[in-house]
């Protein structure tokens, strides 16, 4: 093969592998009885062309598999962990050490930002974060620049859009909220002085759910929503509105050039009834439209880093908020699609690979057995409090199935999430086995994956991912002579239209 051969096959290579959405990044929950291995999910996140990836807490396993994978990392520090943080300068280093610089080094993995707290100001919250999370901040802070990693690795706290309001509800109106203004000013401060962004989660789905009057259409991004005038800026989504809402209020306090990250945004598929496949969809496509355009909010029309939450469904997620909390995932909790999304000249998403499940086998209510049994609802109550039940609740997926059905589906969720063992499909003999799969229509009978399976499998991760890891010398001078004369992205393009 010639040079030009070479070439052609480089950039096609690069096509394929390395077509990335600019800015777009996913949360990365492990709430979950039934994690996916880290890394599956890392395949899965590479596979999507999906580089940014936050966390809720340095989780070994998905921190391990992180390494050398290209991805970028969002790492938070729990809540709990803020008051320990905030009051010694040595819990702070000790936990850089551990928890950054040694998988910085050792593994190799790309730590971006450390996110202190999550949400530490929401309202709900009474204050309880209020003392502790800018001093944790400014102690991360210096022990990060104690580990020499402070050019790399920016700090960052993700807030609740609660932290700011508008009296007349128009952005223009915004300022911080009384009880945390000063506080406020003196982390964005902070965080100008240290070249640091400022992370806000935004939650349009929220907004529906809390206010059933709220205007739907207002909610996604298709424009046709009936606008809301403020002075020369016309919104057509809650999205754009909030984010300028911020920034009004940042400019007001004279912090106008701040960079902010959205932490999280997206939408729930099951348990409720605006959370649904259709929405959900909807609402993601149409975010992820306006990142391929490059489109901004009217007061930043450059586009902000953006992290869907969430990239997996989670099981075990508390559902005080909500039986949706447990359905964010872009992906069902195994890395399967819920629903077609088009990435961008129609590039579509990939499933997880490698996911090794339980026999295909189903617990369900006994054909014998009598509806009016009296251990019966106790059992269901019994199932429902160690399983997650919550596509069975008003407006989810499984509220259509019939008296019988609904039984199953709770006594199949604990004896899935139990890992099929012996005996734990038994609900004093009113349930059965069967081998044949009981979902219907919007309603899946899930069976777990194989834990045991996984952990013993040797971790395909050091061998499979390397080729990519390592791309030779002369692959990486070559990409790099395209894409420094620009053309890369261009010629992309042109190629994805034309196989398409
Ligand atoms: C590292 O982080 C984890 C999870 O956030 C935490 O449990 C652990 O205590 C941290 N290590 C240190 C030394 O603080
Ligand atoms: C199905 O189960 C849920 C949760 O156990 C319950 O709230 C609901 O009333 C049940 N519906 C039917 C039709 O039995
Ligand atoms: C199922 O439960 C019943 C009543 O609690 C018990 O008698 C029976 O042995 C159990 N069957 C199995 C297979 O565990």
């Amino acid at each position: 093969m010639g040079i030009h051969g070479l070439l052609w096959a480089i950039l096609l290579h690069a096509c394929i592998t390395g077509y990335v959405i600019e800015g777009l990044g996913f949360n990365w929950g492990t709430r979950t009885s039934h994690p996916l291995p880290g890394d599956i999910v890392v395949r899965l996140l590479k596979d999507n062309g999906f580089r940014k990836v936050k966390l809720f807490e340095a989780d070994p396993d998905a921190m391990k598999a992180l390494g050398r994978s290209g991805i970028e990392v969002m790492l938070g520090i729990p809540n709990e962990f803020l008051a320990p943080l905030a009051s010694s300068v040595r819990a702070a280093e000790d936990w850089v050490m551990q928890n950054v610089s040694a998988y910085v080094s050792k593994y190799g993995v790309d730590v971006r930002y450390v996110a202190v707290g999550n949400e530490p100001f929401l309202a709900s919250y009474k204050g309880r974060f209020q003392q502790s999370t800018f001093p944790a901040l400014q102690n991360i802070q210096a022990a990060l620049i104690k580990a020499g990693l402070g050019r790399q690795v920016k700090v960052t706290v993700p807030l609740n859009a609660d932290v700011y309001q508008s009296p007349n509800d128009l952005p223009s109106g915004a300022d911080f909220r009384p009880d945390i203004h000063s506080l406020m000013l003196s982390i964005i401060k902070f965080l100008v002085k240290n070249n640091s962004p400022l992370t806000i989660n935004i939650y349009p789905f929220l907004s529906l759910y809390m206010d059933p009057n709220f205007p739907i259409e207002f909610a996604f991004f298709s424009g046709t929503a009936a606008p809301v005038i403020d002075g020369s800026i016309t919104y057509t989504n809650v999205f754009d509105a909030n984010y300028d809402t911020l920034i009004w209020a940042l400019e007001k306090n004279g912090f106008s050039s701040i960079p902010v990250i959205v932490g999280e945004v997206g939408w729930p598929t099951d348990g409720d009834r605006n959370a649904n496949i259709a929405y959900a969809r909807k609402f993601n496509q149409g975010l992820i439209n306006r990142m391929l355009r490059g489109q901004g909010t009217p007061k930043r029309p450059t586009p902000p880093e953006i992290y869907i939450f969430g990239l997996l469904d989670e099981d075990t997620k508390s559902i005080e908020p909500g039986k949706f909390e447990r359905h964010w995932g872009l992906f069902y909790f195994d890395g399967t699609i819920k629903y077609p999304l088009d990435l961008g000249n129609g590039r579509k998403l990939v499933p997880a690979k490698g996911v090794k499940y339980l026999d295909k086998q189903w617990c369900v209510l006994s054909p014998n057995a009598n509806l009016k049994d009296s251990n019966l609802a106790g059992s269901v109550d019994y199932a429902c409090t160690y399983a997650d039940c919550t596509s069975l609740g008003p407006g989810s997926s499984c509220s259509n199935l019939d008296a019988r059905s609904n039984v199953s589906y709770a006594f199949n969720m604990y004896y899935q999430t139990l890992n099929q063992q012996k005996g734990f499909c038994n609900f004093s003999g009113l349930a059965v086995t069967t081998s044949t799969d009981p979902s219907r229509d919007t309603c899946r009978f899930e069976i777990m994956i194989d834990l045991s399976q996984h952990k013993v499998s040797p971790s395909p991760r050091t061998s499979s991912a390397k080729s990519l890891q390592q791309p030779s010398l002369m692959t990486v001078m070559a990409v790099m002579v395209w894409s420094s004369i620009g053309v890369l992205h261009g010629l992309c393009n042109g190629l994805w239209t034309m196989t398409m």
